[in-house]
Formats: structure tokens, C-alpha cells, sequence
């Protein structure tokens, strides 16, 4: 049975009834589960004696023109997802819970955090650095969890977390994606049928990369211009970024070297934006 907790006694009360030296996991979401994240509640069920995971949409982390309001919030089917995940517990707060009226203090992360979603969508990730160490604070986990497929966000709670000395281990878990191809996502569930028929188109522009990577292509322009040609002829795909990253820093690369890179693109279909990447040379 997963416990819901509502508030921050609670879930201390919760978090202090823990037997001594049981390992933690958390799983912070903004709920609309799918097979993405039940796969990071599984790995933490690995990791970890207990596993919590917290549902919040976090206004911080949206701009004014962005999809708070219409974000879906199916909070029964998540709880029977949780449950069936074997999930203990759930943080699942109000606004209020998490931030007061008068909320003055904000975590920001100055370099990873500025390209890419960053440069698009101007303090997302201030509000998601925010937000995860006050739900790291709350629960002190010894493990968190988070897809993959929000690599540039991975890298700054990485960054965050080292920087801030965060007593967390962070631990990525791999993209869950459709049959076709696509990445699961929340937003999915935004697509138009025929939408939703030319989305995988994203996950091919990075194959068609990662063949020619593979092929021995290390040209960061070249490899760039193969992912971008898959996209050239689709109207309905309105690339803002595919670009060839160094996978930890997110610094731009000429050549990919030993470490490999991180590809990593966002599209919008339509008004749904959707991102994706992929890791070469690991
Ligand atoms: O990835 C998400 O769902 C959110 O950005 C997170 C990490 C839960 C913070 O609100």
C-alpha cells in the first residue's frame, strides 16, 4: 500500500519512522505517470530499501506561455500505478506545502543549465533546481532518480549536488520509449493522431546520427547535418535545437573524441514541444 503524504509533518513523520539504516530512493515527478517512470521506480526498488516518490507540478518550472495550466494531472490512475510499483509512499503536496506566500530564495545553476532548454525556456531550470533540493531536504534520500531523457536536466542536479555538497547520490535511468521509437513522455498524451504519426521522426534523426557515428563519422557539423536531414522534409516538425554536446558539460563539440557526446534535440509538434537525445560512445 503506498502511503500518501500531503504535507511536509507528515512526511517527516513518515521519513523519521524509517528503520535505522534503511537506504532511500526518491523518484521526483510531476505526475502523469507512464512506463518511464514506473522503469525509475523499479530501478529504485533495486537500489534502495524504501522507495518514495513525489508527484508536484511545480509552477516554478514554467514559463508564462507554457502548459502548467493544461499539464495532466490523472492523480488516481497515478496513485494505482504507484501501487502496483510497489511504491511506499507518495509526497503528494499543495502549492502552499511547498511554497510559501512569501517564497524569496531560489537555487541557480550557472553554466550547465544556460544552453539548449536553458537558452529556450528562461528559468526552467532555476524552478527545477529549486524544487529538487526542497524535496531532497524533505525526504533526505540517500539515492534520486531521473530519466535520462531530461539529460540537461540530470546534469544540472548532478552539478547542483555536487557543487551545494547534497548528501544524494544521483542515478540515471535509461529513456523508455514507445514501439516506434518514440520517447515516453507526459506530453505524449498532447499529440494529434497525426501528430503523434510523425513524432517517432525525432528518434529516427538520432539513429540516422548514431549509424553514422558509428560508421566512424566524429564531425560534430557533419553528424548534425545527418540528424537534421531525416527532420527537412516534415512541415509538421518545428525543430528549435539538435545539437552535438559534450555529454557532462553540455559544451559545444567540433569532433567527437574518446568521451563520445550527448546529441540532444527539442521539436515542437504542433504546441506540443518534445525533447530527445541520445549518448554516443558510451
Ligand atoms: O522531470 C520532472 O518531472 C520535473 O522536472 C521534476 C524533476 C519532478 C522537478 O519538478
Amino acid at each position: 500500500m503506498t502511503k500518501v503524504l500531503r504535507t511536509i509533518s507528515e512526511l517527516r513523520a513518515w521519513r523519521n519512522g524509517l528503520p535505522a539504516g534503511a537506504r532511500l530512493g526518491l523518484v521526483p515527478t510531476m505526475g502523469a505517470l507512464h512506463a518511464g517512470h514506473i522503469s525509475l521506480m523499479e530501478l529504485a526498488r533495486t537500489h534502495c530499501d524504501m522507495v518514495i516518490a513525489s508527484i508536484f507540478v511545480n509552477p516554478l518550472q514554467f514559463g508564462p506561455q507554457e502548459d502548467l495550466a493544461r499539464y495532466p494531472r490523472p492523480i488516481e490512475k497515478d496513485i494505482a500505478m504507484l501501487e502496483a510499483a510497489g511504491v511506499d509512499a507518495l509526497f503528494l503536496p499543495e502549492h502552499t506545502e511547498v511554497y510559501p506566500p512569501d517564497n524569496s530564495t531560489y537555487v541557480v545553476e550557472e553554466a550547465v543549465s544556460l544552453p539548449l532548454c536553458g537558452a529556450l525556456r528562461p528559468g526552467h531550470f532555476r524552478g527545477v533546481a529549486t524544487v529538487v533540493l526542497k524535496l531532497f531536504n524533505l525526504t533526505q534520500p540517500h539515492f534520486a532518480f531521473f530519466g535520462q531523457k531530461d539529460a540537461q536536466q540530470c546534469a544540472v542536479i548532478e552539478r547542483m549536488v555536487r557543487d551545494l555538497n547534497v548528501p544524494v547520490e544521483i542515478v540515471r535511468g535509461a529513456i523508455v520509449r514507445e514501439e516506434d521509437g518514440l520517447a515516453m513522455s507526459s506530453r505524449n498524451v498532447y499529440l494529434e493522431p497525426v501528430q503523434r504519426l510523425i513524432a517517432p521522426l525525432l528518434y529516427q534523426s538520432l539513429l540516422a546520427a548514431s549509424a553514422a557515428y558509428e560508421a566512424g563519422e566524429r564531425d560534430a557539423g557533419k553528424l548534425e547535418a545527418i540528424g537534421r536531414a531525416v527532420l527537412a522534409d516534415e512541415p509538421g516538425i518545428n525543430v528549435q535545437y539538435w545539437e552535438v554536446r559534450d555529454r557532462r558539460s553540455l559544451a559545444p563539440l567540433q569532433a567527437v573524441g574518446a568521451d563520445g557526446c550527448l546529441i540532444a534535440l527539442a521539436a515542437y509538434l504542433g504546441k506540443t514541444r518534445l525533447i530527445d537525445n541520445i549518448a554516443l560512445g558510451t
